[in-house]
């Protein structure tokens, strides 16, 4: 397990599957968690709604008023509608964009300033789905590419402060926990579609979350000092083919 002594972590989407395993990591780790979602999800430290511009502004003078920086943000609110070009409402799309996209710019842009301070890490969950198209995953497909290409600007950002900002993309494959569920659960053969995910990944299983949430301590972490702009694939080799 990667030292996080002492760095102060922020995390979205920390109510569920992957924030709440990223959560449990940092602390692990020995690092501080400030644990955000949507209001009235459970364990959560403060309300974060990451498409309100006013809620990064209130929760990032928040940290600074009580830590005064930042050294990690995990971007992992998010959310998936399934839906090709033919079948996708505009109001669908704008609504996926604007969570996964708009959500992860506003905690890029308003966290910089306290990552700055002592050089930090920002770590958004992208997916395989921002690496890979899926014919009916027109609106996430969309916003995971795009939340690559902006990982890439922020980490070159980052690269010119110093102490440096870095910033990765992780692309997790599908998980265990409640958004393979929904997606399986949206079509009319869950169990087989269930199956079809298993059998697209070549270690025959679905990810973990806490698989997931280590990789991101690691890149929170002194130990990943030399990696910024990547996308990370963890995915039981589903884009080895
Ligand atoms: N679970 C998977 O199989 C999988 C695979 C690849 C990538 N991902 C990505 O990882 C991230 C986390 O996924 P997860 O499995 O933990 O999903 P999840 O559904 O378990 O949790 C998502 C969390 O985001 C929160 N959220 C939704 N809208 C929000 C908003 N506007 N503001 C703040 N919080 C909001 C929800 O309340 C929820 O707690 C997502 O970006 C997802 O796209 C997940």
């Amino acid at each position: 397990m990667a030292d996080l002594k002492d760095k102060i972590v922020l995390v979205t989407g920390a109510a569920g599957a992957i924030g709440a395993a990223v959560t449990a990591a940092v602390k692990r780790a020995g690092g501080v968690a400030m644990a955000t979602d949507l209001a009235g999800r459970a364990g959560i430290d403060a309300a974060l709604d990451v498409t309100a511009e006013a809620d990064w502004q209130r929760v990032t003078a928040e940290v600074e008023r009580q830590h005064g920086r930042l050294d990690g943000l995990v971007n992992a609110a998010g959310i998936v509608a399934l839906g090709s070009i033919e079948q996708l409402d505009f109001a669908t799309w704008r609504r996926v964009l604007g969570v996964n996209l708009d959500g992860a710019f506003l905690g890029c842009k308003y966290s910089f300033p306290l990552l700055r301070k002592k050089g930090g890490s920002i770590v958004n969950l992208s997916s395989v789905s921002g690496l890979v198209g899926g014919h009916n995953l027109a609106a996430y497909n969309a916003s995971k590419g795009g939340l690559s290409l902006l990982t890439k600007s922020v980490a070159l950002t980052g690269a010119r402060r110093k102490p440096p900002v870095r910033c990765n993309a992780v692309c997790p494959a599908f998980l265990e926990g409640p958004m393979v569920e929904q997606i399986a659960q949206a079509t009319r053969y869950p169990d087989a579609v269930h199956q079809r995910l298993v059998m697209d990944i070549p270690l025959g299983r679905l990810g973990k979350p806490a698989e997931v949430a280590d990789f991101c301590v690691y890149l929170l972490s002194d130990a990943a000092a030399f990696i910024t702009g990547a996308d990370l694939p963890i995915d039981g080799g589903l884009t080895a083919r």
